[in-house]
């Protein structure tokens, strides 16, 4: 197995780096999570996280590496290679004291085996040795890639830790995977039984915060919203006075009939972030699958007068349809799409590059050629 060539030659820099820092841990060196799923998709990584089957601080102390900061509770350590910060934590065992909580790490150094098992699904349990270059794979995670599946790994996970949930549908659009079916199962029960009186909010908070920096979070939302996720943190931030009155502008502004559902949903803080916009037809892409009350929510949250444009924007539509392109000799569906989206497009960034349904037509026998 030689999927390390993917790395890029700094990160393999990184790599050999640590592999040869301290001898006495050579064989007890291992990568583990997002960046083993990733190489195994074949994908770019986003970090290094390295793992030590024992004591990272041991590790790093003995090692000639820059010691940037020490965690001792987890026994983890961040060191500075080739300018950059890296992580190094030590396998370990997690237990939770209630719903929701932050774990206890009840013992460090423990097998990779036994650390492997505290973590989320099949395909983010998966462990590379780098200097055997033996895959230990107890879950059978690499299957499960192969096959595009989800599957957590028991049966209390997303009880002890419901930020797993949103993990899962950051995974599923990102990947384009489905839950297995117990796994559906297992987040439907979470969703009856869960109590939230001990639930780690800033973990909610941070989970939530990195999944809608990304480009499909609205499809995210929309599970959140008709799933009812926001209910594992229901109750858990006030409204105060203040909030009430912009949450009433806001839903004045985007002709919100349902207060109730729009107080339910600021009260349970569904945490939009301000999404970076280079353009009109950027804010249309993001936009155009909200309803009224998301959209309400995502101003009241952010102030973000994109939301305002989009209320400009929304129904702007080429003149001429499918049918159109048809009769001009454009047969597959697929492009007649493509042709459409790249009037919508021409029309919201030039509000004056077609008057008339003519000048849609010209444009396209100018641009494209019917197949
Ligand atoms: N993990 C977990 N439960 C969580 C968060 C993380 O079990 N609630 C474990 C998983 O094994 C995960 C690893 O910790 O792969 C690292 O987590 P993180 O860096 O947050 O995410 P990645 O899985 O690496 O995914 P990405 O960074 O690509 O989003």
């Amino acid at each position: 197995m030689n999927f390390l060539n993917k790395l890029n030659e700094k990160e393999k820099r990184i790599i050999d780096i640590v592999l040869n820092s301290n001898n006495e841990f050579k064989n007890k060196i291992y990568l583990v999570g997002g960046v083993v799923r990733d190489l195994l998709m074949g994908k770019k990584i986003k970090d290094i996280d390295f793992l030590i089957e024992g004591s990272a601080i041991d590790f790093a102390k003995n090692s000639n590496l820059k010691i940037k900061s020490i965690h001792e509770p987890f026994n983890t350590v961040k060191v500075e290679i080739l300018g950059e910060e890296i992580d190094i934590a030590s396998t370990r065992i997690e237990t939770y004291d209630y719903m929701g909580s932050l774990p206890n790490v009840i013992e460090t150094g423990v097998k990779i085996e036994d650390d492997l098992k505290r973590r989320d699904f099949t395909i983010n349990s998966i462990g590379y040795n780098l200097h055997s270059n033996k895959i230990i794979d107890p879950y059978f995670g690499q299957e499960d890639i192969k096959k595009g599946v989800l599957k957590i790994l028991h049966e209390k996970s997303f009880l002890d830790d419901p930020t797993r949930i949103l993990r899962g549908l950051d995974f599923k659009y990102r990947f384009n995977f489905e839950f297995d079916e117990n796994t559906t199962s297992l987040i439907k029960n979470c969703l009856k039984t869960f109590n939230n009186e001990h639930l780690s909010i800033d973990r909610i908070y941070l989970t939530l915060n990195k999944i809608f920096s990304y480009s499909y979070s609205n499809k995210i939302l929309a599970d959140i919203l008709n799933y009812e996720i926001y209910k594992i943190w229901q109750n858990k931030t006030d409204l105060k006075t203040s909030d009430i009155v912009e949450l009433d502008q806001a839903k004045e502004i985007f002709n919100v009939f349902e207060q109730n559902k729009l107080y339910i949903l600021a009260l349970e803080s569904i945490f939009y972030i301000k999404a970076p916009f280079k353009n009109d037809f950027e804010i249309y892409e993001f936009f155009k699958n909200f309803n009224n009350v998301q959209l309400a929510l995502y101003y009241f949250k952010t102030k973000d007068e994109s939301a305002l444009k989009y209320l400009k924007i929304k129904n702007i539509k080429p003149e001429i349809n499918g049918h159109d392109l048809k009769k001009l000799g454009f047969s597959q569906g697929r492009f007649i799409g493509i042709i459409l989206k790249d009037i919508l497009k021409e029309k919201i960034l030039n509000p004056n590059a077609f008057i008339s349904k003519q000048d849609e037509i010209d444009f396209v026998l100018k641009n494209y050629s019917p197949d």
